[in-house]
C-alpha cells in the first residue's frame, strides 16, 4: 500500500472516486449541513475503502441496494482528520453516507446577516483549498483523484445557492428551494465550492456575469467590466477555455483570501473593489488557474508551486497583453519584495523555501507563503529567458496539452521540461529554486526606468506634481522602499500631503498602516483597529498583526482587537492570527 500525498489517507491500491452524487440541506440555525453523499467507484470493488473526513458525523453508510456496510470512523488527527473506513463487500461500485457536519467545519464560513453588506440575510461559503473538502463531504480528497458531481443544495427559499458548477434548475417547495448543479469535467475535491446569501448577477459578457449582494453588485460589475477582454487575451496565450463560463462572485468582506480559482465561478475578496480596476490582477490570477492548477493539476500540496508559480507567470503574462510591459514589471517588482519578506519569515524553516516542499507533519495552511507564487515565477521567468518566449510559449502550450484533466508532481515537470526543452533546467540552475532554500543569486531581476524612478526616493518625501501619473503599484513600491526607521515626520508629511491613511486601495492603504505602525505613526493606528474589524482576507491580517505584535504595548492591543474580532474571521483566518500573535 502507498499512501501518496501525506495530506490525504487515501491509499493508492484502492478504488478511485469516479463521480460524486452530494445533496445538503443547509441549516442555519444549527451551522450545519445535513447532507447524504453517494460516491461512485471506478470499478466494482471489495475490501477496505478509506475517506477523508473531518469532524463529520456519519450517520450510515449503505451500498446501491441499501443494504449496510461496516465502517470505522478513526480518531482525529490534528492535520488529517479522521480516517473514515469502509469495507466494501464483493461487487461494491456505489455506496451512500449520511451525515452532518459540524458548526467549526474548517471549509465552511456562516455568517449572521450584521456580517452581510445587506444585513437582512444570513450567508454561507466554503473554501475548501488545501485539504478542507474533507470537513463538508466524506472523500478521498487528494488533488490526484478528480471527481465529476451532481449537486443538490436545500436553502431557505429567500436565499440563492451558487456553486463552482453548471446550473441545471430550481425548485421551490414550501418555504425552501432545491438548487441544483452539475460539473461535468473532472476536478480535484479543493475545488468543490458554493455559497449561499441574498445573491444577485449582472451580466459580464457572453460567458461571463458578476454575483454579489445586491448593495455592491453595481460597484463590481463596473470594477470586473473589462472580464471578457481578459477572458479572450488569455484564450489567445494559452490556448481554448475549457470551463464554458467564467463567472465571478464577489464575497463578503471576511473571505480569507484575494481570490479563488473555483471553476467556472471565482470567488474574489471585495477589497478588489477599489474604483478603478488597479487590482483585477488577481482577476487575471484566477483565470490563469483555468489553466495552470483546474486543468494542470498539483499532485499534493508538496509540488504546490506548480499551480501558483505558473498562475503568477500566466497571470503577469495577461496583464502584459491588457495593459504593458511597464505595468507587469512593477507587479514582479513586488512580488520580488513579498517573496524576500517570505524567504526572511521562514528564515527558521529554510526548507519552506524550496520550491519542491516536504510536507509530511506539516499542515499546507503553515506552509503557504509567496515563496512558490514568487520563487516558482523566477524558474519559469529564468526557463523563458534561457530559451527565449517563442520557445517558451510553445512548450507552455505543450505541457498544457500533454497533462489536461491531470495531476503531477515536481519530478514529472523537470523529466518533462528536460525532454521538451533539453539542458534548459541545468543553464538557469534548476536544482537551487526546486530543492534548495532562499532566493538564486542569478534569478531574473524586472529593470525598467519607471521602477528606477521608484527607488531613488528613499525617505524624500515626493511633490504632488511628482505623483500625478502613479499607479497604486508605484505607491506601494514607494512605501515599501521606506527605510527601517524611517521619521514619523517623513509619515506626518505624507499623509498630510497624500492621505494615504484614508486610501480606498486596500493594497495601499495595508501597505502605508503596517509601515506606519512600524515607525509609530499614531494615526494609522485607529484607521488599522476599523480595518481589521472590516477585513477578513489573510494577506491584510498577517501583516497587520505582525506590525502591532512587533512592539511591546502594540501586542497587549493586537490580542484585544483578535479577542474582539475572532468570530469575524473564517477559521482559516483565525488559525493563521493565532499563530502570528503565538510567536510574538
Ligand atoms: N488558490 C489560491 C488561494 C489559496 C491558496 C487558497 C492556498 C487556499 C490555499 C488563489 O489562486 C490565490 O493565489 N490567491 C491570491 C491572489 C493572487 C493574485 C496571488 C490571494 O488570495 O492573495
Ligand atoms: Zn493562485
Amino acid at each position: 500500500m502507498a499512501r501518496l500525498d501525506p495530506h490525504s489517507y487515501n491509499d493508492d491500491t484502492q478504488p478511485e472516486t469516479e463521480t460524486l452524487t452530494w445533496k445538503a440541506r443547509v441549516d442555519f440555525r444549527t451551522r450545519r449541513l445535513h447532507a447524504e453523499a453517494t460516491l461512485t467507484l471506478r470499478e466494482a470493488s471489495a475490501g477496505p475503502l478509506d475517506l477523508d473526513t473531518r469532524e463529520l458525523e456519519i450517520r450510515s453508510v449503505v451500498d446501491a441496494h441499501g443494504k449496510p456496510l461496516p465502517f470505522l470512523v478513526s480518531p482525529p488527527e490534528p492535520i488529517l482528520g479522521s480516517r473514515l473506513r469502509v469495507e466494501l463487500s464483493p461487487g461494491t461500485r456505489q455506496l451512500t453516507i449520511r451525515y452532518r457536519t459540524s458548526p467549526q467545519a474548517s471549509a465552511l464560513q456562516w455568517l449572521t446577516s450584521a456580517q452581510t453588506a445587506g444585513g437582512q440575510y444570513p450567508y454561507l461559503f466554503s473554501q475548501c483549498q488545501a485539504i478542507h473538502a474533507r470537513s463538508v463531504v466524506p472523500l478521498q480528497d487528494t488533488p490526484r483523484i478528480r471527481i465529476r458531481y451532481k449537486a443538490e443544495l436545500t436553502v431557505p427559499k429567500e436565499l440563492k445557492a451558487v456553486m463552482a458548477a453548471g446550473f441545471t434548475g430550481r425548485e421551490e417547495q414550501g418555504v425552501e428551494a432545491v438548487e441544483r448543479y452539475e460539473m461535468p469535467q473532472p476536478i480535484p475535491p479543493y475545488l468543490l465550492a458554493f455559497a449561499v446569501g441574498r445573491l444577485a448577477a449582472k451580466e459580464l459578457g457572453p460567458r461571463s456575469r458578476v454575483w454579489a449582494e445586491p448593495e455592491v453588485l453595481e460597484e463590481a460589475a463596473e470594477e470586473f467590466e473589462d472580464v471578457d477582454a481578459m477572458l479572450r487575451a488569455a484564450e489567445d496565450l494559452f490556448g481554448g477555455y475549457d470551463w464554458e463560463r467564467f463567472d465571478l462572485l464577489t464575497m463578503p468582506p471576511s473571505f480569507p483570501y484575494g481570490g479563488m480559482e473555483n471553476p467556472r465561478l471565482t470567488f474574489l475578496t471585495p477589497t478588489l473593489l477599489a474604483g478603478d480596476k488597479s487590482l483585477v490582477s488577481v482577476v487575471a490570477h484566477e483565470l490563469a488557474h483555468s489553466w495552470t492548477g483546474n486543468l494542470v493539476t498539483n499532485a499534493s500540496a508538496e509540488h504546490f508551486w506548480l499551480n501558483e508559480g505558473f498562475t503568477v507567470f500566466a497571470e503577469r503574462r495577461i496583464i502584459e497583453a491588457l495593459y504593458g510591459e511597464d505595468v507587469a514589471k512593477l507587479h514582479a517588482a513586488l512580488g520580488r519584495r513579498a517573496l524576500e519578506d517570505a524567504v526572511h519569515h521562514f528564515k527558521e524553516h529554510p526548507q519552506l523555501t524550496a520550491l519542491r516542499t516536504h510536507l509530511a507533519g506539516v499542515a499546507p495552511d503553515e506552509a503557504f507563503s509567496q515563496v512558490p507564487y514568487e520563487k516558482g515565477y523566477l524558474l519559469l521567468r529564468a526557463v523563458e529567458n534561457a530559451v527565449g518566449r517563442p520557445a517558451f510559449d510553445a512548450f507552455l502550450k505543450r505541457y498544457l496539452e500533454a497533462h489536461r484533466f491531470q495531476a503531477l508532481t515536481t519530478e514529472q515537470f523537470t523529466a518533462f521540461v528536460d525532454k521538451h526543452l533539453p539542458g534548459a533546467l541545468a543553464k538557469v540552475d534548476a536544482e537551487a529554486y526546486l530543492n534548495k532554500p532562499g532566493i538564486p543569486g542569478s534569478a531574473p531581476v524586472p529593470r525598467s526606468e519607471r521602477l528606477e524612478r521608484m527607488t531613488k526616493y528613499k525617505t524624500k518625501v515626493p511633490t504632488v506634481e511628482e505623483v500625478k501619473d502613479w499607479t497604486p503599484a508605484e505607491w506601494q513600491l514607494y512605501i515599501q522602499s521606506l527605510p527601517q526607521g524611517t521619521s514619523r515626520d517623513v509619515f506626518r508629511q505624507l499623509d498630510e500631503r497624500f492621505h494615504l491613511t484614508k486610501s480606498h486601495n486596500a493594497e495601499v492603504l495595508v501597505s502605508w498602516l503596517a509601515a506606519s505602525l512600524r515607525a509609530g505613526w499614531g494615526p494609522a493606528l485607529g484607521r488599522t483597529e476599523s480595518f481589521l474589524g472590516e477585513v477578513g482576507r489573510m494577506k491584510y491580517l498577517k501583516p497587520l498583526y505582525g506590525a502591532l505584535a512587533s512592539t511591546t504595548e502594540g501586542k497587549a492591543l493586537a490580542r484585544s482587537l483578535f479577542n474582539r474580532y475572532a468570530e469575524r474571521y473564517h477559521p482559516i483566518a483565525r488559525a493563521a492570527v493565532e499563530s502570528i500573535l503565538n510567536r510574538a
